[in-house]
């Protein structure tokens, strides 16, 4: 694996010929707008996407008509998420039109597909710039080009092993923040296009994180999430092989990291070591987002998930028997080809059996190149709206029951932000539950002890000890 650093510092040259050319013109104000769809990875890149321009010297707007640059980080995880962004730009035509020296920016993994491309060199002639995954650390050289140009410029690299690290990132908080780990995924669910648009799984090598989160601890951050498609498989790629429990003991030995969180972790490759590690551990956050799909062992089979029903309940005996108040979460599918009756009621059976804290429930969205695209037996979409109405009504339920499990005891809780009502702040306990508590904003950021009062559903209010 390559990691080279030599890149970085010509991009960093890149975002200095931004700044100058900008100083130079009047006919754009630096003053963009970018906007993040889908998965924690997509916004650690957007937060990289904004340092850079931050560094160009630009400001950032919420609002697209004070914006002279519109940047969209796209999803395709889901069709929906498509359809957005299609949605969306026939609106910015219409700013575009009274505002031609608008530019407009598309990144991320829609960009991958070809059909993609394709529809916006024939229907989108207006945006100006388009980049993938692979080629995302390449952003301040394209932006250079693009302010150079008044043609489309579209670069879109198939595959590519190379991981750049050190570019500047704007961070949403300054005391939490994601690591990326590794990239890419090789596990290839049947119904998941993620493989085809991030590529081959590749791990970052250890001293590269380690020295991120020291550096990160350094500039007063203490809670990290490390990201990656699969974190449970972290390290198989690399020369000198790693496993994931071992990186996450060393990451705990960092001074200044008071909470370790990660995501998201496939349960095939969830090892003993790794309950273990978790278990012994005092920074590693007490919750697991540990997506099972689907709860039939024959669905199971068919997307490609390498586990059955039975090895998923075990998974979550363990866990729990290892670290009893974990919060535990995951991701269900409803209407997979071929999905019956007999086959949602076991994904019903799992979701009981397993009390999750949150489970996020998605239709199945049929992607184009996947294998179960190509699946004959779809669902019918009156069946798959009833599933997927008793499943969130099970969902929500369950939800409501374990959050409020934590009623009356004291938790640690970091504040993160203001709410909208006055005197209140919000913040989490490790088990990722929410928790509104009177106090002043001095203390975002801070540690402290709540007592959960009450329970709302899915948040708390709660007072400090
Ligand atoms: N249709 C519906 N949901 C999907 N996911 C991934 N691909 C699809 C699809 N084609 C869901 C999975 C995954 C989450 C990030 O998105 O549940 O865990
Ligand atoms: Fe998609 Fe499966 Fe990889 Fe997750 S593990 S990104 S669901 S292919």
């Amino acid at each position: 694996m390559e990691q080279n650093y030599n890149e970085t510092e010509l991009q960093l040259e890149y975002i200095k010929k931004c700044k100058e050319l900008l100083g130079a013109r009047s006919d754009i104000r630096p003053v963009y707008r970018i906007q993040n769809e889908g998965c924690q990875m997509n916004s650690l890149q957007t937060e990289t996407v904004a340092g850079i321009l931050d560094q160009m010297g630009f400001a950032r707007t919420e609002k697209e008509e004070e914006a002279d640059v519109v940047l969209y980080n796209t999803c395709t995880v889901r069709e929906n998420a498509n359809q957005k962004i299609y949605g969306h730009l026939g609106y910015l035509k219409g700013i575009k039109k009274a505002k031609p020296h608008m530019k407009i920016v598309l990144f991320g993994c829609m960009m991958q597909e070809e059909h993609v491309i394709d529809t916006i060199r024939r229907s989108y002639p207006f945006v100006d710039l388009v980049f993938g995954t692979h080629n995302s650390f390449k952003f301040p050289e394209l932006f250079y080009a693009m302010l150079n140009s008044d043609s489309q410029i579209i670069d879109i690299w198939k595959e590519s092993d190379r991981i750049v690290e050190g570019l500047p990132s704007a961070r949403k908080y300054s005391f939490k923040t994601g690591v990326n780990i590794m990239f890419g995924c090789n596990n290839f669910c049947s119904y998941c296009i993620v493989p085809y648009v991030r590529g081959r799984e590749k791990s970052r090598e250890p001293q590269a994180i380690l020295r991120e989160i020291e550096q990160l601890a350094g500039e007063g951050v203490t809670e990290i999430m490390l990201l990656g498609q699969n974190v449970n498989s972290y390290g198989k790629t690399l020369g000198t092989p790693v496993t994931f429990a071992a990186l996450l003991k060393e990451v705990e030995k960092i001074d200044g990291i008071r909470r370790i969180r990660f995501m998201t972790s496939h349960p095939k490759d969830l090892s003993d070591e790794l309950i273990q590690v978790m278990a012994e551990s005092k920074k590693i956050c007490h919750h697991l987002h540990l997506p099972m799909q689907s709860g039939s062992s024959r669905i199971l089979k068919v997307m490609n998930r390498h586990y059955d029903k039975e090895q998923y309940l075990e998974l979550v005996r363990k866990i729990r028997e290892a670290v009893p108040d974990i919060s535990l979460t995951s991701d269900i599918i409803v209407g997979f080809p071929g999905e019956t009756e007999e086959d949602f009621l076991d994904t019903m059976d799992v979701v009981e059996k397993s009390r999750f804290d949150t489970a996020f429930t998605f239709i199945y969205s049929k992607r184009t190149g996947t294998p179960a695209a190509r699946m004959e037996n779809q669902v019918p979409e009156d069946v798959i709206k009833d599933r997927f109405a008793r499943l969130l009504s099970l969902v929500q339920e369950q939800g409501r029951t374990q959050s409020a499990r934590f009623t009356g005891t004291v938790q640690e809780v970091l504040f993160e932000e203001e709410n909208r009502e006055p005197g209140l702040l919000t913040g989490r306990t490790q088990h990722n539950l929410i928790v509104h508590v009177p106090g002043s904003k001095e203390l975002i950021g801070q540690y402290r002890q709540v007592r959960l009062d009450t329970c709302k559903g899915f948040y708390y209010f709660g007072h400090l000890v």
